[in-house]
């Protein structure tokens, strides 16, 4: 096994190495996962060392259907049925009280699991095949920029895992909605891939609103999706520039153009100002600035609206020092 390249698309040898309670990173619609097999605690206690995750923040559990995440869960409520039917496969994670069978050093001792059915073809394949589901938090160190490719990957943890399953790139690049269910309504825990608009018109309520809890895992670290670069986030990018040494910055703009002095590296998310082509390559820039040997990046806000919520959510996150 040894000789074999760590990258590729076999999904065999994907299974046997978790099947033989090892790590394995898989592609999905939003980011790449790190892999493990959810009653591992073997597996399990690999993926918080490879990704220096403390223990106290829980992962996301992977399952192939909503039977499956019946089986871990000790009620689904009609709510969740609407929400699997409308978003599942795809980047919806919901919360729910979970069962015994799933073990306490997987969920950080909370008594909820979160749980989602991935959208991407070879994770599902590698999912049907195998008899457990996949615990896999995003397949970065531990506040770093999230992976959107198998490259990213192993820049990051090549030299960590056995096998990185690559799937091309991430077509959402951005990480899954997380909610939970209360007595009274939905609430996100953390923003994402599916928007507060989407969820509402599925749910015909709105949301509850999030207050922030110490308890509330997503929001926990006020650091996160962070580059090793110094980054500032502000909606007036040529305001902030014009003070700068400029051959030592790099923007990060929403939508437009700016006109900045020609050795300023600039990469513009989407040039038609849409939000899910700028989600899908915020991390992919942010990796390829962060690698620019930069002394700074400077971060467009996107209009707060729809995914821009999430997109400046992320981009918050990454400018906390
Ligand atoms: O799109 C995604 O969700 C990706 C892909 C790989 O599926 N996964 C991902 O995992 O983003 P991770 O571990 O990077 O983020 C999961 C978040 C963490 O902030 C964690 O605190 C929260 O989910 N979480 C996990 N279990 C929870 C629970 N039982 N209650 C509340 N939050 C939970
Ligand atoms: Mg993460």
């Amino acid at each position: 096994m040894k000789n074999l390249p760590i990258t590729g698309k076999d999904i065999a040898r994907a299974a046997t190495v978790l099947e033989a309670d090892g790590v394995v990173a898989i592609p999905t619609e939003t980011v790449y996962g790190l892999a493990g097999n959810i009653f591992s605690r073997k597996a399990i206690d690999k993926i918080y060392s490879i990704k220096k995750r403390p223990r106290s923040n829980p992962l996301i559990v992977h399952v192939s259907s909503v039977r499956k995440a019946k089986e871990l869960v000790k009620s689904f409520p009609a709510t969740a049925e609407l929400l699997a039917r409308n978003f599942w496969p795809g980047p919806l994670t919901m919360v729910l009280p979970k069962k015994k069978i799933v073990g306490d050093w997987l969920t950080a001792k909370e008594n909820t699991v979160a749980i989602r059915i991935p959208d991407h073809p070879i994770t599902l394949k590698l999912l049907r095949r195998l008899h457990f589901p996949l615990a896999a938090p995003s397949a970065n160190p531990f506040k770093y920029i999230s992976p959107v490719s198998a490259k990213q990957v192993k820049k990051m943890l090549g030299n960590k895992v056995v096998y990185i399953l690559d799937g091309g790139r991430s077509k959402r690049g951005i990480e899954s909605t997380i909610v939970s269910f209360e007595k009274d309504g939905v609430k996100i825990l953390r923003p994402g891939a599916i928007t507060e608009e989407q969820l509402e018109k599925v749910l015909q309520e709105p949301l509850l609103k999030s207050v922030k809890k110490k308890s509330a895992h997503p929001g926990m670290f006020k650091k996160h999706y962070s580059p090793h670069t110094p980054l500032f986030f502000t909606d007036d990018v040529l305001k902030f520039v014009g003070n700068k040494k400029q051959d030592n910055v790099a923007v990060l703009s929403f939508c437009k153009k700016h006109k900045l002095p020609h050795d300023v590296k600039q990469i513009v998310l989407s040039k038609k100002g849409l939000f899910e082509e700028a989600a899908a390559n915020l991390y992919d820039a942010l990796h390829q600035l962060d690698n620019g040997k930069f002394k700074l990046i400077i971060a467009e806000k996107a209009p707060d609206t729809g995914l821009g919520k999430a997109i400046n959510e992320r981009l918050k996150k990454a400018s906390v020092k």
